[in-house]
């Protein structure tokens, strides 16, 4: 299941960031590829210890834990500090599939990519190319965002960012180890989740929403690994 997400950031929030990010000490991101995506990478990214990367990855998380249709797409059970990258003059990252396991820096805490995110931080119109371009089982699907806007996608699917050839893109990745694993498991309880929302607003003192609910949480719990 792809999803956006969007005004994670409101348009200050995205204005003060990108001005941060402008400013920043950009590194080769081809020093954080594995062997395999080394060749498909040509792009910057802000080193993981880098203060303003952890700075703006605490701030974009603490928007992210008040934000419902994220907890409620996501089920985040853990999340990796947010990263960043920008690519300009003709830089792209080619077809890959990401990792599957990440350590959390500094801990030896393990995280399972369960879904991948992006959060777009340059308006569309600010660069050529850099469509996010994730495939799955019905084709091929373009993501190019406002900025402040999310994309979820599981981590699973193949994809790549086509080169940006005018501009810069100015990003934020990151990834998520879900509550419930599977993506179609996620998917129903997503969809079971928004039919109680708009039954709670048109019809809220239907016995059978108490059922409905019932049933949501003992799926969740049926489903959820902690
Ligand atoms: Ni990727």
């Amino acid at each position: 299941m792809m999803l956006t997400i969007p005004d994670v950031l409101t348009p200050e929030q995205v204005l003060k960031c990108r001005a941060a990010l402008e400013r920043a000490s950009w590194q080769d991101g081809r020093k954080t590829a594995g062997h395999i995506a080394v060749g498909a990478k040509d792009n910057e990214q802000l080193a993981q210890d880098d203060p303003l990367a952890i700075e703006i990855g605490d701030f974009i998380l603490e928007r992210l834990v008040g934000n419902p249709q994220f907890m409620a797409a996501a089920l985040p059970l853990k999340v990796l500090p947010p990263r960043f990258n920008r690519y300009t003059g003709g830089g792209t990252y080619g077809n890959h599939i990401d990792n599957s396991i990440f350590t959390v820096p500094g801990t030896p805490h393990r995280v399972r990519a369960d879904l991948s995110a992006t959060l777009f931080f340059s308006e569309p119109e600010d660069y050529e190319g850099g469509d996010l371009v994730v495939q799955d089982h019905f084709g091929s699907h373009l993501v190019k965002l406002p900025a402040g806007h999310l994309v979820l996608y599981p981590s699973g699917s193949l994809h790549r960012v086509e080169p940006v050839t005018r501009g810069a893109r100015l990003a934020s990745f990151f990834w998520i180890q879900s509550l419930v694993r599977e993506d179609s498991q996620r998917a129903m309880l997503l969809e079971l989740d928004e039919s109680i929302q708009a039954l709670t607003r048109q019809l809220p003192d239907s016995p059978e929403l108490v059922r409905l609910t019932g049933l949501y949480h003992n799926l969740l719990r049926q489903w959820s690994n902690t």
